[in-house]
């Protein structure tokens, strides 16, 4: 007996940091065939003027702490307008693997027998370094990069600080610039040095791109307030690469 077909079809899509020319070919033919375009809130606007107009958008905008349709509605809203035929992109920020509920949607697809794809996006941490001059890697630096949940950080369970306080790693925390503090002080309770480059990324890779590079200690005192703008927290070596950096 022959497996039964996966019925409708959806693409989960990443749509990178911000600028429609950092989406990849693949992102931008699944959307400029979508019949149905359902997209969170850091989406841009230009890459948002690229979905078709005849399709439908359905806005379910993801702030921090806050989900305007809660996960499972959005799980509902895929599985039924894929039913019903339609071509389908759940268009997401950065790649959709890389917190971002990407596996959970995936997981939820398949449950309901619905064929899907996942479209790579650039990450926040790769569009960030790049348009900051800060290396990820460098053998000089750090041979390692790990990516963290910062809103996550206040658990002292959540993350293993006595190995991210270890030298020759780039520390990228999305989602948090608000919890610098607590980072910082969990870092340097562990052994990492005030001294050690930091920078916050906001609206990195866009034209209101701001990068603030100097010491950790440093940093904690001129931290810009907590906005909208996503932003993202970077510690270690590397940031001294960046040109935007300063070394007191
Ligand atoms: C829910 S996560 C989604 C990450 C996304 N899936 C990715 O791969 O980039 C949202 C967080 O990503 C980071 N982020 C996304 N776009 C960014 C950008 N253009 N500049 C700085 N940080 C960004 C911020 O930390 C933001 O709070």
């Amino acid at each position: 007996m022959s497996e039964a077909q996966p019925i409708g079809n959806v693409a989960i899509v990443g749509a990178g940091p911000g600028p429609v020319d950092l989406m990849t070919l693949r992102a931008l033919d699944r959307l400029q065939r979508a019949e149905v375009v359902v997209y969170d809130r850091l989406i841009s606007a230009e890459i948002l003027e690229r979905i078709p107009a005849t399709a439908q958008r359905v806005y379910v905008g993801k702030a921090l702490g806050y989900h305007s349709v809660p996960q499972e509605g959005i799980h509902e809203l895929l599985i039924a307008h894929a039913r019903a035929g339609r071509r389908v992109v759940r268009l997401k920020g950065g790649d959709p693997y890389v917190f971002g509920r990407g596996g959970e949607e995936v997981q939820a697809l398949q449950a309901a027998g619905i064929a899907c794809e996942v479209v790579p996006g650039v990450t926040a941490a790769s569009g960030c370094s790049a348009a900051a001059g800060i290396p990820l890697t460098h053998r000089d630096y750090a041979t390692s990069c790990v990516f963290l949940p910062g809103h996550l950080a206040n658990d002292a369970a959540t993350h293993d600080w006595r190995a991210l306080a270890r030298p020759g790693q780039t520390r990228v925390f999305y989602m948090g610039i608000q919890r610098l503090p607590h980072i910082a002080e969990r870092l340097m309770a562990h052994g990492l040095s005030p001294e050690t480059p930091a920078a916050i990324v906001r609206d990195g890779t866009r034209p209101s791109q701001t990068v603030l590079a100097c010491r950790l200690s440093r940093l904690l005192q001129c931290a810009p307030a907590y906005g909208p703008q996503p932003g993202l927290l970077i510690i270690g070596e590397t940031v001294q690469l960046s040109p935007y950096f300063e070394s007191d």
